[in-house]
């Protein structure tokens, strides 16, 4: 299939890229966008047939529903049921906004897009660039994230033609997504919401506003093989780079001092190395030159939770590019915008988390 790459500048949009997107999406095709947290892969969500071909596309398992966006409120009530005033209170304190609420579905919703539950899931994106794709185009816009089923979420177009070149019909390059990790999902069904996803919109901003919600259990630590999350998606393997990912444990209560932690990361890498693996490793700005590893990358200035989210998928990936087996990742704390880091860096790892 011949993949059109359009590049638009989010600050001055071109609306030939806009109108020829629409048109496709309008049309059952299926077009990458930029949104604030990672790119998507959109098609028009009141066509089964161009939803089917997103999971088709993605190699995504068909029991795992897709995210409705949509450009203004009034295209809610055609897709939604019982909408609850606590989640008319979460709109309007965060929408637009990284931030996806799950409501009852109307009979609109197609059970391809609901993955067959009786509930939706919908985004109002803040990006310009999405806003501008799903008002030309006109319905609500079917869009998970636009990567390979199990790889990292795409936080660059680069990382969409590395996944899908060839597979859909248009990538919109609109430049690197400023969140990088996806959208917190808010479950509005409950009594009191519940958490299935976190993301930088994080618990404390939610709770200022609504007061106490519950959290999936499934978020709070290993998964339990016979729990299952309420989020579908959350129960597969995810973010996965090809490389084996290990997060180290780093409490700051459990070292006398810095410098033991990366000694003890240090003598790991080099058992590692003697074994003829290559090692990488995600390190803060402040650690990155300490390690004595094949390659180190900085996420960022460890008190800026915003700069390591939005550097974690690039980085996860970028890590394939130079071949390291294995990649060791120090642990962050889960406080606000860090459990979002935390949860994406433990499906990363497949739950493997070690002491030093
Ligand atoms: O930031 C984001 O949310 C991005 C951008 C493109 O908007 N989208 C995204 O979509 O991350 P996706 O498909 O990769 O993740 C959506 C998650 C999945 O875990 C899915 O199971 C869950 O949302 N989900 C979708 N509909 C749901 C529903 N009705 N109830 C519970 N979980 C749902
Ligand atoms: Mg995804």
């Amino acid at each position: 299939m011949k993949t059109i790459l359009s590049e638009i500048d989010p600050y001055n949009i071109d609306d030939e890229i806009i109108s020829i997107a629409g048109q496709f999406l309008k049309d059952g095709k299926l077009v990458s966008f930029p949104t604030e947290t990672v790119y998507g892969l959109g098609a028009n969500g009141l066509n089964e047939e161009a939803c089917l071909n997103i999971y088709k596309a993605k190699g995504r398992p068909s029991d795992n529903p897709l995210i409705l966006h949509i450009s203004n409120l009034s295209q809610l009530d055609l897709l939604t049921k019982n909408i609850s005033e606590t989640a008319k209170k979460i709109m309007k304190a965060f929408w637009p906004a990284p931030l996806t609420l799950v409501f009852k579905k109307s009979d609109l919703v197609s059970n391809v897009v609901s993955g067959g539950l009786d509930t939706v899931a919908v985004r109002f994106p803040k990006n310009p660039v999405a806003q501008a794709l799903i008002e030309k185009a006109g319905v609500p816009i079917a869009a998970p994230s636009a990567n390979l089923s199990g790889k990292p979420s795409c936080t660059k177009a680069s990382h969409v033609v590395a996944d899908l070149f060839g597979k859909i019909d248009m990538i919109i390059d609109g430049g690197h997504c400023s969140i990088g990790l996806e959208s917190t999902i808010l479950d509005t069904t409950t009594t009191p919401p519940t958490i299935l996803r976190p993301g930088f919109v994080t618990i404390e901003e939610i709770e200022n506003v609504i007061g106490k919600v519950d959290i999936d259990k499934t978020l709070m630590g290993k998964m339990e093989r016979n729990v299952v999350p309420k989020a579908p998606g959350m129960k597969y393997i995810h973010y996965s780079p090809e490389a084996d990912v290990v997060l180290i444990n780093y409490s700051k209560s459990l070292f006398n001092n810095h410098e033991d932690y990366v000694e003890k990361v240090n003598i790991l890498i080099s058992e590692h190395q003697k074994n003829n693996k290559k090692v990488g490793v995600l390190a803060t700005e402040k650690d990155v030159n300490l390690y004595n590893c094949d390659v180190a990358l900085s996420l960022g200035d460890d008190c800026n939770l915003e700069e390591i989210g939005a550097n974690l998928f690039s980085f996860l990936r970028e890590m394939d590019s130079f071949n390291v087996d294995i990649i060791f990742v120090q642990t962050f704390s889960e406080e606000k915008e860090g459990f979002a880091i935390m949860n994406r860096l433990k499906k990363a790892s497949g739950y493997n988390v070690i002491e030093v």
